[in-house]
């Protein structure tokens, strides 16, 4: 067992998208002032901190992850004063504050890289990546959004800039020491501010193999090709010194990566106490699925993906075990990047319910994201959203060539797009969901699953599910405890904690047969369960999908 020091020890995160949770203004995108207004609420889940989603200046070309000034709020999100006001609010309520932190690139609108693009002799040249001549690319190395990482240097000096991202957003070149400075500043500049933590967005691709070397692949077409700038070992050189000086200055600053390829092994190196880099990382490997279930016929992109829950099971337990005395995991079932856990895995809400007992009492530190407290599903992309995106149009087009309905494969891109993830958070019942007074930067077709006002007054609603296993999760032996899974058969999975004389065991049936689970030790009694978990004795019977916790103790 590690020791426990830090206030994110036993912390709780909400992940908080800032353009979808409260609209101060009425220009329907949420704002700083708007999160300030719902500082009451966040307080009431009991969650300890919040991650907001990016609000430097930006022109939103990916929400945010293209920063055009790191040193600036983005108008639409309201001023340095309002960010000064919010970080001081939350704090007031005892809630710490986490921004993102976007450290592999910038906006092209950045005046670094308007600058490199101005004059080939600039000094910011270095600042970015470009190689190549005459017009030709460099590799045939694939962007994570579509097409080359190329782009032609709008100087036209017939060289190419790199960018893994969209092409307005170019990779900054990590490799020159000067960025490693700028961007150490920024951070520096932030913290000052009184922010309590980072998330660094993507940092796990901030080093790049040899540009002049192609990936070997028989395609014509660019290849995302990972190895070649995913994890390489100059990522952990450059961000040590980063990472330290952070330290440094604000030693109990979290300093949580994003770490989407990471697989276990990987996440040991970034966080232990031996490589001085990060306390905590997310992997993306959390949720295997099960690719067999994918029509080849069309493109996967936007095909529904059923978790595999032997491998979920198998993943869990190896990031539990591996981790228990190295770092804090990251415990979380969604965030912007994915569809919503309703959506993609839970049936019905008792198994959103015991799904979120299940991730979230485990040992680590839970990332919940906003709206999932109201087990909200994906929006209903609106047929605006449908219209502007070119791989939702190819998708629609090639999946009803391979027989696919127009409605189903529509329901596809709803229920896999990242945008219906992003829904405006509902408030109340109003057309405008207590969110905005005026239009919704982005609209549902439908309307909303679940209000907060709703939920409020039911007893039995998610909201107040997820108040108690909150609750729940700060007791020591969830935050401290030792994890060991318990053998059990395969549609459920139980793990217990242990701390001194407590313990506790969370058992969650997987499967659509209720299940009886014996357990380790008799003095066990229930303490938080969906409808219908019977213990008796040495046993305890779940109903299809539901989820209990047993403890020793009153
Ligand atoms: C991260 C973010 C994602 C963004 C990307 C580029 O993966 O989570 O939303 O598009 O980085 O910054
Ligand atoms: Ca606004």
């Amino acid at each position: 067992m590690l020791v426990m020091t830090e206030w994110y020890d036993n912390a709780v995160i909400y992940q908080l998208y800032p353009k979808s949770f409260q609209d101060s203004n009425g220009d329907g995108i949420g704002d700083l002032n708007g999160i300030r207004q719902r500082v009451p609420y966040l307080q009431s889940l009991g969650i300890t901190a919040v991650w907001l989603n990016p609000v430097f200046v930006s022109p939103q070309v990916d929400n945010g992850y293209d920063v055009a000034n790191y040193y600036a709020i983005d108008p639409t999100m309201g001023t340095m004063a309002d960010m000064a006001g919010l970080i001081h609010d939350l704090h007031a309520a005892g809630i710490r504050v986490i921004m993102d932190f976007v450290l592999n690139h910038t906006s092209d609108q950045h005046p670094w890289f308007q600058d490199a693009i101005s004059d080939p002799h600039s000094i910011y040249r270095d600042y970015y990546i470009f190689d190549g001549k005459n017009g030709q690319r460099p590799n045939n190395w694939g962007s994570f959004f579509g097409g080359s990482v190329w782009e032609p240097d709008p100087a036209g000096t017939g060289q190419s800039y790199f960018h893994l991202f969209d092409k307005h957003m170019p990779d900054l070149n990590w490799a020159n020491p000067e960025v490693r400075h700028a961007m150490t500043d920024v951070a520096l500049y932030w913290l000052a501010k009184g922010i309590d933590g980072l998330r660094l967005d993507a940092f796990i691709h901030i080093a790049k193999a040899d540009l002049r070397q192609n990936y070997p692949s028989d395609d014509a077409d660019p290849v995302v090709a990972e190895p070649f700038f995913a994890n390489l070992p100059q990522v952990q050189t450059w961000l040590r010194p980063f990472c330290a000086q952070i330290k440094a200055d604000y030693p109990h600053a979290l300093l949580l990566g994003e770490a989407a390829s990471a697989n276990v092994n990987l996440a040991v190196d970034y966080t232990s106490q031996h490589s001085a880099l990060m306390d905590s990382v997310i992997t993306f490997r959390y949720f295997p699925t099960d690719t067999k279930k994918i029509d080849p016929a069309y493109p996967a992109e936007f095909q529904p993906q059923p978790l595999d829950w032997a491998a979920f099971k198998q993943t869990q337990t190896v990031w539990q075990q591996t981790l228990s005395h190295v770092s804090l995991p990251t415990l979380y079932w969604n965030n912007h990047d994915m569809a919503r856990v309703k959506t993609r895995v839970a049936h019905n809400e008792t198994q959103a319910k015991s799904l979120a007992l299940l991730m979230y009492l485990q040992r680590g530190l839970p990332i919940i994201y906003y709206g999932e407290e109201l087990g909200l599903p994906n929006i209903t992309l609106d047929q605006a959203t449908v219209a502007a995106d070119p791989a939702v149009q190819q998708y629609l087009h090639q999946a009803t060539a391979a027989g696919c309905s127009q409605a189903a494969a529509k329901a596809d891109v709803s229920a896999t797009h990242k945008l219906a993830a992003r829904g405006p958070m509902p408030w109340t019942a109003e057309a405008t969901m207590g969110f905005t007074t005026g239009t919704p930067w982005l609209t549902s077709a439908e309307p909303p699953a679940a209000t907060v006002a709703s939920e409020e007054q039911d007893p039995a609603s998610m909201l107040h599910w997820y108040r108690q296993l909150i609750a729940l999760k700060k007791q020591p032996v969830f935050a401290a405890g030792d994890w060991y899974l318990l053998p059990t058969v395969a549609n459920a999975y139980v793990y217990q904690r242990e701390l001194g004389d407590e313990r506790r065991v969370v058992a969650v049936n997987l499967g659509d047969e209720a299940v009886t689970l014996d357990l380790p030790v008799a003095d066990l009694h229930v303490i938080l369960a969906t409808t219908g978990c019977q213990g008796n004795g040495q046993q305890v019977t779940l109903p299809p999908y539901a989820g209990c916790v047993l403890s020793n103790e009153e």
